[in-house]
């Protein structure tokens, strides 16, 4: 299988010469992660599954992960094996040191390395401030914030052996436009942000980027009811985004023609937010 760089066409190699040829003949042809070892959190459905094929299908070797899902996240491992990839799943609470440490031992025992880190686990729900207590502010902010550092944390000294190492965060339009009930989500949500810049300048000698991706109104099949906010949304391109679309975006991030960018946030919601 080959994976095609878009918007390359073979017809425009032509106004190329020589070495320029063979780059974008290699680009037509290379899997761009080949020889990668991808780590996705929460990527046993909607758009962190998405990721882990998308990631797969460009060379990935792939860790699935799940909290409690562990038949789901079984099922995508299973479904990039049969397509002639390499995976493996683990379950794993990202909000529990021990279980991370697991969890990225258990990459680097079934895989060998570690490359890339997709932080995408989270959990969102509403909730009117006044009735905000503190233990569900911490269910949010321990899964999505406290997840990603720990994530970050643990798996460090096998992206810093790596030539070129890559974090994504996975944000939320909503911690950009505010939105209401929310206050856990996006206060969890923007300390992603704040993550990705500080640790864009810390990771750069390690030649690991780190960047966030903040998805608009996307396709999912829900566990719980669909937030009240979303009727009034309407992004120009009309219509929601696909995972794909996400997936799309975290794989070039993480390939090798994305080498200069870090501490970005790439926003990929159809124009319905624009900074
Ligand atoms: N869907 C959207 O429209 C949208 C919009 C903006 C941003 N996003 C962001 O995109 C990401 C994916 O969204 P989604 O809609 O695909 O999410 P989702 O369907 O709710 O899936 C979340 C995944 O995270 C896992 N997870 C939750 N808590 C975990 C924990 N503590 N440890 C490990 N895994 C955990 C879940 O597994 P278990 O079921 O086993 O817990 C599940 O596999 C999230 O970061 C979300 O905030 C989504």
């Amino acid at each position: 299988m080959s994976y095609v760089v878009p918007g390359f066409s073979p017809a425009t190699a032509g106004h190329y010469v020589g070495s320029e040829i063979r780059t974008l003949e290699s680009r037509h042809v290379e899997f761009e992660l080949q020889g990668r070892v991808a780590l996705v959190t929460g990527s046993a459905r909607n758009i962190g599954r998405a990721i882990a094929l998308t990631l797969a299908g460009a060379g990935a070797s792939v860790m699935v992960n799940a909290r409690r899902a562990p038949a789901d996240a079984d099922g995508v491992a299973e479904a990039i094996v049969r397509a002639g990839g390499r995976a493996a799943a683990t379950a794993a609470d990202v909000s529990d040191p021990d279980a991370v440490a697991r969890l990225v031992a258990s990459t680097v025992e079934r895989f060998d390395r570690l490359d890339i880190l997709v932080n995408n686990a989270s959990v969102r729900r509403e909730a009117d401030f006044a009735s905000l207590d503190y233990s569900e502010w911490r269910d949010i902010l321990g899964t999505t914030l406290d997840g990603a550092y720990l994530c970050c944390r643990t798996a460090l000294p096998h992206l810093i052996g790596s030539d070129a190492g890559a974090i994504i965060n996975i944000g939320g339009v909503s911690s950009h436009m505010g939105a209401p009930r929310r206050a856990h989500v996006i206060a969890a949500k923007m300390g992603l942000v704040g993550l990705t810049h500080a640790l864009a300048h810390d990771l750069a000698p390690h030649r690991i980027t780190v960047n966030c991706v903040a998805p608009g109104l996307i396709q999912t099949r829900r566990t719980g009811p669909e937030p009240a906010h979303h009727a009034s949304l309407s992004p120009p391109i009309g219509r929601r985004g696909t995972p794909e679309d996400i997936a799309e975006t975290v794989r070039f991030l993480c390939g090798p023609y994305a080498r200069y960018i870090t501490g970005q946030t790439v926003h990929v919601n159809g124009g319905l937010y624009m900074p």
